[in-house]
């Protein structure tokens, strides 16, 4: 049985595209069968993040338009054995896919893989439900401040609606010194306030960015890093083992935090 795992957000920017090239790049790094599916059909970045994007041929709309087979369109990441990419079209009308086509495809892609992840758009709109539409599980990804953990609210909600009640929370671009300040929620705060459990935590950290530009995953290009650690974690959290969380707090911030609670401030 192959797990069908949608990546999504409500709120733009936060994260999703990077989650979904690292994680499916560790994943993969474990030797489980991954496909990657990008259902941003507006803004695909996903070939850009993986490196892949001078490979790409078809996309998922020519497999829908019967202008090619699922199999020609995936793009073999060549680095990582059992990784593979369906790319998504971006220069044609975004509103052409319609949620039906998408679960056929993706039904389809589910019987060579174990793992399916979809990258969704921004926002809940027709790209959302899209994404989501053959999904049994998602990762809700969220940065800690109040307008990305609100939206990632309100996804939680449509998820549940639509029965899709395997939920997770990946929280993206942590800054401990701005927690130990505070001037940052911490993921403390993020989980009260969304009350889905806790699968993963991601520091905010150049090698990110990085890795982005290179095109490649941070499993590949800088393993020794702490988010590329992170994506490790979630990887192997989500194949069932039991992995402690990191802690990123530095020794001084650790003693500055417990003497604010002792002293109240
Ligand atoms: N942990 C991190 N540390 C540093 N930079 C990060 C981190 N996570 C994401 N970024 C950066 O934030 C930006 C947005 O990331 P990404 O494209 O993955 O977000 P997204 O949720 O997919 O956006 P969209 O909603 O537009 O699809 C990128 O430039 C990425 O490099
Ligand atoms: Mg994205």
């Amino acid at each position: 049985m192959s797990r069908i795992i949608v990546i999504t957000s409500g709120k733009g920017g936060v994260g999703k595209t990077t989650v979904t090239s690292n994680l499916g790049a560790a994943i993969a790094n474990l030797g489980r069968k991954v496909a990657l599916v990008d259902a941003d059909f507006g803004l695909r970045n996903l070939d850009l993040l993986l490196g892949l994007e001078e490979r790409v041929v078809y996309t998922a709309l020519d497999v829908l338009a019967g202008e090619c087979r699922l199999a020609q369109a995936l793009v073999k990441d060549k680095r990582l054995n059992g990784l593979v990419l369906l790319p998504a079209a971006q220069n044609r009308n975004k509103e052409s896919v319609e949620p039906e086509q998408m679960k056929t495809i993706i039904t389809a892609l589910a019987k060579g893989y174990d793992y399916i992840i979809v990258d969704s758009p921004a926002g809940i709109e027709l790209g959302f439900r899209n994404s989501i539409v053959a999904a049994k599980e998602a990762l809700i990804v969220t940065t800690p401040e109040i307008a990305a953990v609100r939206d990632a609210d309100r996804v939680i909600g449509l998820l549940e609606a639509e029965g899709v009640s395997k939920i997770n929370l990946i929280v993206n671009r942590i800054k401990p010194h701005m927690i130990e300040e505070n001037k940052m929620m911490s993921v403390e705060d993020v989980l009260e306030l969304l009350g889905v459990p806790l699968i993963g935590v991601i520091p905010d950290n150049e090698a990110v960015i990085v890795s982005t530009n290179k095109g490649e995953p941070l499993i590949l290009g800088d393993p020794g890093s702490l988010p590329a650690l992170a994506f490790k974690n979630i990887a192997q959290r989500l194949e069932g083992e039991k992995v402690p969380f990191l802690n990123f707090a530095s020794d001084q911030g650790n003693i500055l935090t417990k003497l604010r609670r002792i002293f109240g401030g």
